[in-house]
């Protein structure tokens, strides 16, 4: 197996996951990030990160990163490393066509001797039923003869500046003892907060997507209890709190289940359990109630409406936040479209205001205009849908300030007093 310090890395996807990853290997290894979208790479080459994930002076410490659209640009390389997107289609089944893209083009550069360590969070047994199949046909070489495998699912979380790829530990895997050790000490190498070595690949693979599984089905069962708390009238984060004070009660919060990870992820392991004809009921009962909570919130604020005596036909809605998350650009799978449209379907007139999204982008992905700004004294309910920083500063003051006298003050992140609002999830 081949000494680490002539390790010369290729990351596959410069997208949330693949650069914070190019970054940390450009610093210690020769490193090309290869993305197929050239305007990427343009930004990267410039400087800037529109993801807001890796700034301008971590883009510049990294001395030994180059970046590529092209092919040619990776082909010197000896270990590649694939972190492209691994979405759902409309019929939420897993769609792996960048994965096959990707693998297609790498059997194309693919050499004797090289590793292909795949990131993207996939089920078990994807690598090597799907991926290396496509690596031996493209490139006539054979797999644990000529060419390797490895899989080191990613953890990182969009926008969190505490947990970066080099502080949470990393399960590694790979296709035989030897190469398994030796992505193994690849990624020891710069995780500082170390590596566990999984037996083999489809152990790690499905590691990765059970750990995002369990945070769906524990967010549906609070989701559940949310909705039954709503109906008897206690507050749900009075009741998780205090049921919080014992040791091991998990301290989940109610909310949208959005993102490219939590939302997606339990699919594709129920995509592979159908197809060994395993019934997974459970995790698909969880995803119908997350999947089901901005239809619940819309709901809820027509009805705290009405009860002001408030119209909802033509009213005035504004939405606070249309990113999946708090503090973050980030607008894949967001959904409060789920309440934008639902509030829509009662006839309301929405506005959406998000100060950390990309306009153009929402109106791309959702054919939503976004607000520049919400006008004083114009709304007759208001929701605050994601907890950004922006929202919380102007408090609730600041934010009924937006609402007619008599409006709805609706909030779904616990983003403000529970005796400040109308209602909260
Ligand atoms: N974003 C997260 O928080 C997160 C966390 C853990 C794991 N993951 C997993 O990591 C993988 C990547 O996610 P992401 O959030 O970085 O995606 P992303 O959409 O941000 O980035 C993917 C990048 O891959 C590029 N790409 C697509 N097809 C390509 C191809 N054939 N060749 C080269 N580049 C190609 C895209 O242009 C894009 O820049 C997914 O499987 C995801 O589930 C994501």
């Amino acid at each position: 197996m081949q000494q680490l310090e002539y390790t010369r890395i290729a990351i596959v996807g410069l997208g949330y996951v693949g650069l914070p990853l190019a970054v940390e290997f450009g610093r210690r290894y020769d490193t090309v990030g290869f993305d197929i979208r050239a305007a990427r790479v343009d930004e990267l080459r410039a400087g800037h990160d529109h993801t807001l994930e890796v700034d301008a002076a971590e883009l510049a410490a990294a001395t030994r990163l180059r970046f590529s659209a092209e092919l040619d640009g990776i082909r010197e390389c000896n270990v590649y490393i694939v972190t492209v997107p691994t979405p759902i289609d409309v019929a939420k089944r897993p769609d792996l066509t960048p994965l096959v893209k990707a693998s297609e083009s790498l059997g194309q550069v693919l050499k004797r001797g090289d590793i292909v360590v795949y990131e993207s969070t996939v089920y078990p047994g994807c690598t090597e039923e799907v991926c290396i199949p496509i690596l031996e046909r493209v490139s006539g070489l054979v797999y644990n003869r000529d060419f390797f495998a490895g899989y080191s699912p990613e953890r990182i979380n969009p926008g969190d500046k505490q947990h970066r790829v080099t502080s949470i530990l990393k399960v590694t895997s790979g296709s035989t003892p030897e190469v398994a050790d030796f992505v193994n000490r690849l990624y020891g190498s710069i995780i500082t907060a170390g590596t566990h070595q999984a037996s083999c690949i489809k152990v790690a693979e499905a590691a990765k997507v059970i750990e995002n599984t369990q945070r769906d089905l524990n967010i549906a069962l609070v989701n559940d209890l949310a909705k039954l708390f709503n109906t008897l009238g206690i507050d749900t984060l009075e009741v998780l709190e205090a049921a919080g004070t014992k040791w091991n009660f998990l301290p989940f919060r109610p909310g949208l289940v959005g993102g490219h990870c939590i939302s997606v992820d339990p699919y594709y392991l129920t995509h592979k359990a159908q197809e060994v004809g395993h019934h997974p009921d459970v995790i698909l009962a969880g995803r119908r109630t997350n999947d089901s909570m901005g239809e619940y919130i819309a709901g809820q604020v027509v009805r705290l409406m009405v009860r002001k005596g408030i119209n909802p036909v033509h009213a005035r809605i504004l939405v606070l936040g249309l990113a999946f998350k708090e503090n973050c650009p980030d607008l894949r799978n967001t959904r409060v479209v789920d309440i934008v449209q639902a509030l829509r379907g009662y006839n309301t007139e929405v506005d959406v205001f998000d100060p950390w999204v990309d306009a153009t982008e929402a109106k791309h992905e959702y054919g939503l205009d976004l607000i520049d700004a919400p006008a004083a004294g114009s709304y007759d309910g208001i929701v605050v849908a994601v907890g950004h920083r922006q929202f919380a500063a102007l408090g609730s003051a600041g934010i009924r300030a937006f609402g007619k006298p008599s409006s709805v003050l609706y909030d779904v992140k616990y983003v403000l007093p529970r005796n400040e609002v109308d209602g909260r999830l």
